[in-house]
C-alpha cells in the first residue's frame, strides 16, 4: 500500500485568476513547425483552409489555445516583416540561417499569421526583431497591423486584403538577446529595450503589451538589471526554461538523450528539472516584486518545454522530437507550478506547437498524431480564467539512488460553474501514490475525474498507432463529504471535479 498524501484545498480562498495566457503556445520558422505543421499551402491535397491545415486547427481549437507566439525564437532576429506580406509568388526566398541554412519561401507571414490565429482561437502574440532590425521597422510593422489612419502602410495592408486592424495586442521586443538575439549584455539590451519600445507605439484603443526578454534560467542579474533600468516601460518579462540534461541548447550536436529511450534515471532525472521551475519562477519574481511590489510586470515563460536529440534519421537542425509520458509528466509539473504563481505568471508558451521540441501534435504528409503533452493541455484548459484557489499538498518522495523529489505535484481552482478542480500528478513511475483531498470551506457533493496514465515510462502514440496514450475515466476515487480519496496510478496525471 502507497503512503498516504493529503492536499487541502481551502475553495473559500482564492489567490489570483490564473490568466488564459499561461495556456499559451509558441510556433517559430523551424524544422516542420510552419511548413507541414500549419502550413501546407491552398494547392496541397492535405485538407486546409487558406493554405492552413484543417486537422491541427480542428484539434488544437480543442484544447483552447490562448495565446500564439511567432515568428520565433532565434529565427524572429534575422526575420523582416516586409519579406512576408504581398503577394505569395513574389515573396523573396530567404536563408534560414538558424535552422539548417534551409529556403524559407516567405509564404507564410505576417497575414497567414493572423489568420491561424484566428482560426484556432488564440491571440496573437509576435516576437520583435532588435538585433538585426531597427525601431523603424518595429513602428511600421506595429503600423502596419494595428493602424486605423489613412496612412500609406494601412492603405498596402488593405491592398494584401485586410481592411480592419489586425488588433495585436501582445508584442516582444527581442527574443534571447543574450544569445542568438545579439549576444547582448543585460546593460546595453536594457537600453536598447527602453529604446525599441519607444516606437512600439499603439493605435487604435487597445495598448500594446510590451514584452522584454528576459533572463535563460537561473540567471537573476539579467532580471535585476533589466527590472532596474527598464521596468516601468515593461508589461512583462520573458524567461526561457528548456528541460534538458545540457544547457547551452545552442550547440546541437550536443548529446541530449533520446526522447523515447530512457531509463529510469533519465525520466527522474528529467523530472527532477522540470521541478526546478518552480524555483526559477519564485526566485525571478522575488527580484521582480523588489521594482515592481503590486505585480504589475507580468513573468511571460514564453519558451518552456522538453529538449531531446532529434528523432533517428531527421534533420538535427528541425528539433524533431516524439513525446511521451515523460513529457506528459514535465508538461503537468509546468503547468503547476504556473498556476501556483498567477499572481506573476500570466503568460507562457510551450515550444513548440507542431513538429517541434516538446510538441501538441506531429504530423506526417497527411497524417496527425496528438502527444501526451497535448492530453495534459486538454485536461488542464479548465483552469484558464479560474480563480486559483489556496492549497497545501504534504506528499511522499519519489525516491530514486541517494536522490528524491516530491512524488507529486498540484494545483487547484474554481471556474464560473464553481466546481473546483484539482489537478495532480504522481511521477513515481514505479508506484501508486493514494492521496487525500480536503475541501474546505465548500461542500463536496459529487467527484469525478480524467486520468492519463500509461504502462510504460515511454510510452507515446505514433501515426499506426495513434491512441496508445489517451484519457481515460477516473473511477479511483472514494468520496466522503469533505473529502475525496483518489488512488493515482503510478506515472500519471489526474484531473478531478469536485462539485460544490
Ligand atoms: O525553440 C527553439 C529555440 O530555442 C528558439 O529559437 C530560441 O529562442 C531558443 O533558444
Amino acid at each position: 500500500m502507497a503512503a498516504l498524501n493529503r492536499l487541502v484545498v481551502n475553495a473559500d480562498r482564492e489567490i489570483a485568476t490564473i490568466d488564459r495566457g499561461i495556456y499559451g503556445h509558441f510556433a517559430e520558422h523551424l524544422g516542420r513547425c510552419i511548413y507541414d505543421g500549419f502550413w501546407v499551402g491552398e494547392g496541397s491535397p492535405v485538407p486546409n483552409a487558406r493554405g492552413i491545415r484543417t486537422d491541427v486547427v480542428e484539434a488544437l481549437r480543442r484544447i483552447r489555445p490562448a495565446v500564439l507566439r511567432w515568428p520565433g525564437g532565434c529565427f524572429a532576429e534575422e526575420y523582416h516583416w516586409r519579406d512576408g506580406v504581398g503577394p505569395r509568388a513574389q515573396r523573396p526566398r530567404r536563408v534560414n540561417t538558424f535552422w539548417g541554412g534551409v529556403v524559407e519561401t516567405n509564404q507564410f507571414g505576417t497575414h497567414e499569421f493572423f489568420d491561424l490565429c484566428e482560426l484556432i482561437g488564440a491571440e496573437p502574440y509576435i516576437c520583435g526583431n532588435v538585433s538585426t532590425g531597427s525601431p523603424q521597422e518595429t513602428q511600421e510593422w506595429l503600423e502596419y497591423v494595428n493602424g486605423e489612419e489613412e496612412s500609406e502602410l494601412v492603405a498596402w495592408r488593405r491592398r494584401n486584403g485586410r481592411e480592419r486592424p489586425f488588433g495585436l495586442r501582445y508584442f516582444g521586443i527581442g527574443n534571447e538577446n543574450w544569445g542568438c538575439g545579439g549576444r547582448m549584455r543585460p546593460e546595453y539590451y536594457a537600453d536598447l529595450y527602453r529604446r525599441f519600445q519607444n516606437h512600439a507605439k499603439s493605435h487604435g484603443p487597445r495598448p500594446l503589451f510590451k514584452i522584454a526578454c528576459g533572463p535563460r534560467n537561473d540567471d537573476y542579474r539579467w532580471t535585476e538589471v533589466l527590472m532596474r533600468e527598464a521596468a516601468p516601460y515593461m508589461d512583462g518579462l520573458a524567461l526561457h526554461y528548456y528541460t534538458r540534461f545540457f544547457s547551452s541548447g545552442e550547440n546541437l550536436t550536443e548529446p541530449r538523450g533520446s526522447a523515447t529511450e530512457f531509463p529510469e534515471d533519465e525520466w527522474f532525472r528529467l523530472l527532477k528539472r522540470a521541478g526546478l521551475t518552480e524555483e526559477l519562477v519564485r526566485r525571478h519574481s522575488a527580484i521582480m516584486d523588489r521594482y515592481d511590489p503590486e505585480r504589475r510586470v507580468a513573468l511571460v515563460v514564453d519558451e518552456w518545454g522538453t529538449w531531446f536529440g532529434v528523432e533517428p534519421g531527421t534533420n538535427p537542425h528541425f528539433l524533431y522530437q516524439q513525446n511521451t509520458m515523460r513529457d506528459a509528466l514535465v508538461a503537468a509539473i509546468s503547468l503547476n507550478v504556473f498556476n501556483n504563481h498567477a499572481d506573476r505568471v500570466r503568460m507562457a508558451a510551450i515550444a513548440q506547437t507542431v513538429n517541434v521540441l516538446q510538441a501538441m501534435i506531429l504530423t506526417e504528409g497527411a497524417r496527425m498524431v496528438l502527444t501526451p503533452t497535448y492530453h495534459v493541455f486538454d485536461l488542464f484548459s479548465v483552469h484558464q480564467g479560474a480563480r486559483l484557489l489556496d492549497t497545501a499538498l504534504t506528499c511522499a518522495d519519489y525516491r530514486f539512488g541517494d536522490d528524491s523529489i516530491p512524488a507529486l505535484s498540484s494545483s487547484a481552482s474554481r471556474g464560473r460553474s464553481r466546481a473546483v478542480n484539482l489537478t495532480v500528478c504522481n511521477t513515481n513511475p514505479g508506484s501508486p501514490a493514494s492521496l487525500e483531498c480536503e475541501l474546505r470551506g465548500a461542500r463536496c457533493r459529487a467527484a469525478s475525474g480524467v486520468v492519463l496514465a500509461a504502462p510504460a515510462m515511454n510510452a507515446h502514440n505514433t501515426f499506426d498507432s495513434p491512441e496508445r496514450v489517451r484519457p481515460a475515466r477516473f473511477t479511483a476515487i472514494r468520496q466522503r463529504e469533505q473529502a475525496v480519496e483518489v488512488e493515482l496510478p503510478p506515472m500519471s496525471v489526474v484531473r478531478l471535479t469536485l462539485e460544490s
